[in-house]
Parts: structure tokens; sequence; C-alpha cells
């Protein structure tokens, strides 16, 4: 741990233009730097370095911040090591305070389990170089499947004894609490109070987070027997969500940029063998289905994923069904089968990196057409397999969200299946009306904003309604997701949280007291949004609003430099990349000028976002009205066209009332 004041004092030390020139040539350009960015292959100089701002940004990948942060990525330290590194540089002493048991007390469950789980992979470590049976037992059979030491350290590798509560007393000597071992499940502790440590005698592979926290650890047994489970894992706890995480994103982030693609295999020892033989964009769904939020954490790096198989049949079978939904999220697939009896790790152990990518390009297929050959095998001549065969190939076709690609896919199949390509245009066409009509249900569940309107306009007359002509109705295909529709709409406010939070928005009386009250951009917000109820859909957002209306009126409080500098290093990179658009780096000239423009005129700007987003909330729903009308058309439900049109009506009403709320707000507070 680091106390706050030195973080300061190192924050306020690192100039962007020192630290980055360690790793990048920078040549002076104007008041900037400019270099060839070193997170992309960069063929003409991108990267940009503001000694002003003290930041740097990529205009070409986006990467970039604060020299914290450049360090954090370009070293692929986490927060506390990339502040060691510039302390260091710096020459400032950092007294690393081991903490007293109030200190621990305070740091709340989260950050505990980080430190225990720290103070865990340490220990495991030293047992594996250190201890005599670590050394016999555990580094030779890593030694044996052919790790070399540089491997097993970066990978932070480990050895857990063959004692029954070793490490828990181990921990709780060293003042960690029972409490934190139970809930990292480190420990495991019975009702009858027996406790045990829940690794032992196994080789250690802790999993580390996209920053390089150790958030769990799988332990495999080195017993042949087939009584003991291969893997032993932790359990999922406040800090490990299996579903979020991808075992080696932490190695392999800076990697998957570079190459714009992310090699997806099953196993720790894959993603550590090939990154061994020099294939380092890689990661492991750790042996189970993919999880949205993987491909979430992926598709933040690329939208190339390629999925390395071992050629057994059930391995295949199983990752497919993963498979589909890394379509539905937009991204390009291919797959690559090895050589029958091999996986990603036996494999690699015996390439080199040249050799394995030669393989790879040769041998990979895009999915679509993987798995319609593969299923073809199987159904041979059988008419009704065939026909179930077309069935899921047509399912698999229809959750592809781009046009464009759907139709190469059906001319492809076509000729693969031997179908009439229309035949298979009706069956998706049909696939995804079902789809977006399930989505539709969703989404009705989700928000209750129709029936909060209803209650509101009860005497609303469906008459004079706009945008019901069934040609200006949408396609039964839903465009985007709504997750993606409303980030730019919650991103275009979230700007105005990150640049000026704490700026004053205007200044009001308080009803009761009649005290003069300012009200900040972030309070602004906050309170314009809970008034309807409306909470952004990005969790992220939410935090970064939630702490800039909690923090914005005590003394000093700057929001840009607050989330600049925040120790999540999601939050800062969002805040670095909102605020250097602020500043256009290559246009020194306007600078001044655009900035003084839009500070000065925060008072139309914020509150047309905070409508812009409310009316696109409108809109999505208005949009799903309409489709569900041209579904009741087709149903001839004219009962049900009615009362959707009904809805259609308050909604539309709903709309203008907002914006004639807006102008009224703008006149109001424009006085
Ligand atoms: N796995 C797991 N729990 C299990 C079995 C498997 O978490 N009980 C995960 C692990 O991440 C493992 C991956 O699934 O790495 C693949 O399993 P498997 O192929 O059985 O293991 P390998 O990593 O290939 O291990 P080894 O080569 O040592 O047999
Ligand atoms: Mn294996």
């Amino acid at each position: 741990m680091i106390d706050q004041f030195t973080i300061e004092r190192i924050q306020s030390a690192a100039q962007i233009s020192d630290v980055v020139s360690d790793f990048v040539t920078l040549r002076k350009r104007g008041v900037n730097y400019v270099g060839l960015c070193p997170f992309h292959e960069d063929k003409t100089p991108s990267f940009y370095v503001s000694p002003a701002k003290n930041i740097c940004k990529c205009f070409a990948c986006g990467e970039g911040g604060t020299p914290v942060h450049f360090v954090m990525k370009h070293e692929q330290l986490t927060y506390y090591e990339a502040l060691k590194y510039l302390a260091k540089k710096y020459g400032i002493e950092v007294n690393e305070i081991e903490l007293t048991d109030e200190q621990k007390q305070a740091q709340g469950d989260r950050e505990s389990m980080f430190i225990l789980n720290g103070f865990a992979q340490k220990m495991f470590s030293s047992n594996l170089f250190d201890h005599l049976e670590g050394k016999t037992v555990g580094f030779s059979y890593f030694k044996e499947r052919g790790f070399r030491e540089d491997t097993i350290r970066k990978f932070q590798l480990g050895y857990s004894l063959e004692v029954r509560d070793g490490f828990t007393k181990q921990a709780l000597n060293s003042g960690y609490k029972l409490e934190f071992l139970e809930k990292t499940g480190l420990t495991i502790v019975r009702e009858d109070n027996y406790v045990a440590d829940r690794f032992r005698g196994r080789v250690m592979f802790p999993v580390l987070s996209l920053a390089g926290k150790v958030v769990a650890f799988g332990g495999r047994t080195l017993k042949k027997d087939d009584k003991t489970a291969k893997y032993v894992n932790s359990p999922e706890s406040e800090i490990y969500h299996k579903g979020n995480e991808l075992y080696g994103i932490y190695f392999a982030r800076q990697a998957i940029v570079k190459h714009d693609r992310c090699f997806l295999v099953e196993g720790y020892t894959d993603v550590i063998s090939m990154h061994q033989a020099g294939i380092e964009n890689v990661v492991a769904s750790s042996g189970t289905a993919l999880t949205q939020g993987q491909i979430r954490l992926i598709h933040r790096f690329t939208n190339n994923v390629t999925v390395l198989y071992d050629g057994d049949a059930a391995g295949i079978k199983a990752a497919i069904r993963g498979i589909d939904l890394l379509l539905e999220a937009g991204l390009n697939i291919k797959v690559v089968l090895l050589p029958e009896g091999e996986d990603p790790d036996s494999f690699a152990q015996k390439q080199n990196a040249s050799h394995f990518i030669e393989y790879i390009k040769k041998n990979e297929t895009d999915f679509v057409r993987f798995k319609t050959s593969l299923l073809i095998e199987e159904t041979g001549n059988d008419p009704i397999k065939k026909a179930r065969l077309i069935n899921e190939i047509v399912d698999t076709i229809a959750i592809i969200p781009e046009e464009i690609i759907r139709s190469v896919y059906v001319k492809e199949c076509s000729r693969l299946l031997d179908t009439d390509e229309r035949i298979l245009v009706r069956a998706i066409a049909k696939k995804r009306k079902e789809l977006a009509e399930q989505k539709l249900k969703l989404i009705k569940q989700q928000s209750g904003i129709t029936e909060q309107f209803q209650t509101e306009q009860n005497d609303a007359s469906p008459s004079g309604m706009p945008g019901t002509q069934p040609e200006t109705l949408l396609p039964a295909d839903t465009k985007t997701s709504s997750d993606t529709f409303f980030d730019s709409f919650e991103k275009a406010i979230l700007l105005f949280v990150i640049r000026y939070g704490e700026h004053i928005l205007y200044t009001t009386e308080n009803p009761d007291n009649k005290d003069l009250i300012a009200i900040s951009v972030a309070e602004y917000i906050t309170q314009d949004l809970e008034q309807d109820e409306l909470v952004f859909e990005n969790p992220v957002y939410r935090q970064i609003l939630a702490e800039a209306s909690g923090k914005c009126k005590q003394e000093g409080f700057t929001s840009e430099r607050y989330f600049l500098n925040h120790p999540d290093p999601d939050i800062s990179r969002l805040a670095a990349d909102l605020v250097s658009d602020k500043y256009p780096l290559s246009k020194i000239h306007s600078k001044f000028k655009k900035m003084e423009e839009e500070s000065e005129r925060l008072v139309e700007l914020v509150p047309y976002e905070v409508m812009n987003y409310k009316d696109a909330i409108l809109k999505k729903r208005m949009e799903n009205l309409n489709l569900e009308i041209k579904i009741a058309q087709e149903e001839n439900d004219t009962g049900k066209v009615t009362q959707l049109m009904t809805e259609l009506s308050l909604l539309w009403q709903e709309s203008k009332k907002l914006l004639a709320k807006h102008l009224g707000e703008r006149i109001i507070l424009k006085l």
C-alpha cells in the first residue's frame, strides 16, 4: 500500500513526455510531441503527447492517458506497480507500510480479499522455488511439461503444500483474517469449525484480472488416480465472477490489440504454452462455455476471434454452443482444428510461433462454414437429419447482426447444403422475427417506461398519430441491441460529468429555508435522471456519476483530475478518452477558443444532452412499438393494433412534452 500523499507526489512529479520517451521516440510538434504508437502497428506517427495536459493519446487506436496509465499499459503493470515504477524513476521514496490490523479492517472487503490473494500467490510461488516439497514435486512437474522458468515466473505459478491447513495457518499468523480466507475460498471452514486449505498438494495457477490482480486460483492435482478432481478452482466471490474473467487476459491484452485478433483456447496450460512459444494474444475460457461477460471483455480489444480446438468430437460440440454468442456480438469468428490428438498446449510445445501461425493460417475456417461442414458429415443422406441440420444453420446465421454478412453465408450454405437460397432466406427471416419478438418481450419486462407514461396521460386520444404508416415501420429486424444503442447517449452525458462535474450549472433557492444552493453539473444530471427513474445501463458510467455527485462539493475537487487519476484503470482510461477530445491535440490553434465556448455554454449543453438521452429512450420504445404493431397487423389482430397505437401516441406526446420542458428549462436557466 502507498499512502495518498505519496501517490499525489508521484502523480505530480511524473512528466508525460519524460515517461513516454523512455519507450517511444518523440518529436516536437508545436507545443506537443508526436511518435509512433507503441500499442498498435503504427506506420505514421499517431501518438500525441501533451505536456500541458500531462496526458498522451493515440489518435489511431485510442490508447493513452496519464503517465501512470501509460506505464500500466506499456509495462503491463497494476496501478500500484506503475506508481512504484514512477516513484523509482523520480527518486521518490515509497514506504510500503505493512498494514496495522486496524488499517486492514478499514480496507473494505474487496481490497482485503485482493491483498490476501496476493499474499497467497507469493506463498505458493515461494513454495515452488524454495520449499523442498514444492521444488521436487511442483517445480519438476512444470519442468517436465516443458515450462521454462521465466514462463513459470511470468504466470506467477506456484505450489500448495500437501498439509491440511498449512497455508491457512501461515496466513493467520501473518495477520490475515479467517473471514477473508473463507470469502476468497482459500480456506474451507466447515460448520463444526473444521478448517482446511482448499488447495493441497496442487500446482497453482493464479487467475489475474485485466488489471493484473489475483482474483482466483486454479489448482491442478499431480496424482494420477481418478478419485481426485483434476482441477480445483476458487469459488465465486465478491472479487471473482467466473463469467467475467478470462484466463490470460492480463498478459494478452496488449498483443490482442496489436494483432487485432484474439486466440481462444480451453485451459490454463494451453494459454501458457502458446505464450511460451511466442503467441501472446491468447486467452482461455477455462473449460466452460463462453459467457456474455467474457465476450464483452474480448470485444473491447478486437473484433476478431480465432478458436483453437483439439480434434476430439466432444470438445468441438461443447464449444460450438458458446460460439453462437460470439456471432451474436458481431465478432468475426474463425475456427482452427488441430491435428488429431493435439491440444494447443501439446501443439505449441512442438512448434515455434511462426510454424504455429502458419498452421493456423492454412487451417482456419470461418465458423458458419465450419459448423455446416461438420454437421453435413454427421447427417449423411438422411433427409430428416438434413432438415434438422438446415434449421440449425439457419438459427446460427439468423443471429448475425449484419445483413451483408448474413447474405454471404446464405449463398455459401445454400451451395454446401444443396438447398435453394430462397428457402434459407425465408427461414432466416422467420427466425429473426422470432428473435425480435423475444427481445421485445425482454425489453418490455425490463423497462417500466410505458406503464409510467400511461398513468400520467390517461386522457390521450389516438388521433393524429405520426409514424404509423406501414411503409415507415421498422423491418422485422432489430438493428442494434439496446445496450450499444444507448451507449453513445450515455457517454455524451458522461463527457460533461468528467470534464465539468464540479462546475456550478446554476443556483437556485431552497424552497424550505430560502437559502441559495448551487447545483453542479454532476448534481443536476443525477437529479434529473432520478426524476424520471433512469439509470445508466453501463455500470461504469453509473459509478462515475455517483462518485462525481458525491464528491463534487468537496473542497478542491476537480472532476477531470479526479477521474484521470482514478485507481480503476477502466475509469481513468475512459476519462482520458473523454478529456483528450476536449483538447484536440493535433489542432492546437482552436484549443482555447473551443474550450471557452464549451465551458460557457454548459447551461445549454448539459440539459440538452440529458434531454437527448431521454428522447432516445422514448424513440427506442416507439421503434419497438412500431415493430409490435407490424406483427399485430400481419396477424390481423385489430384489437391489439389499436391498443398499441394508443400506446404509441402516448409516447409521442411524452416526447413532445420533453422537448417543451427542455425549451422552457433553457429559458429559465438562462435568466
Ligand atoms: N477445468 C477446470 N476444472 C476442471 C476441469 C477443467 O477449471 N475440473 C478448466 C481448466 O481451466 C483447464 C481447462 O478447463 O485448464 C481444460 O481442461 P483440461 O483439458 O482437462 O485441462 P488441461 O489444462 O489441458 O490440463 P492438463 O493438460 O494438465 O491435463
Ligand atoms: Mn492439456
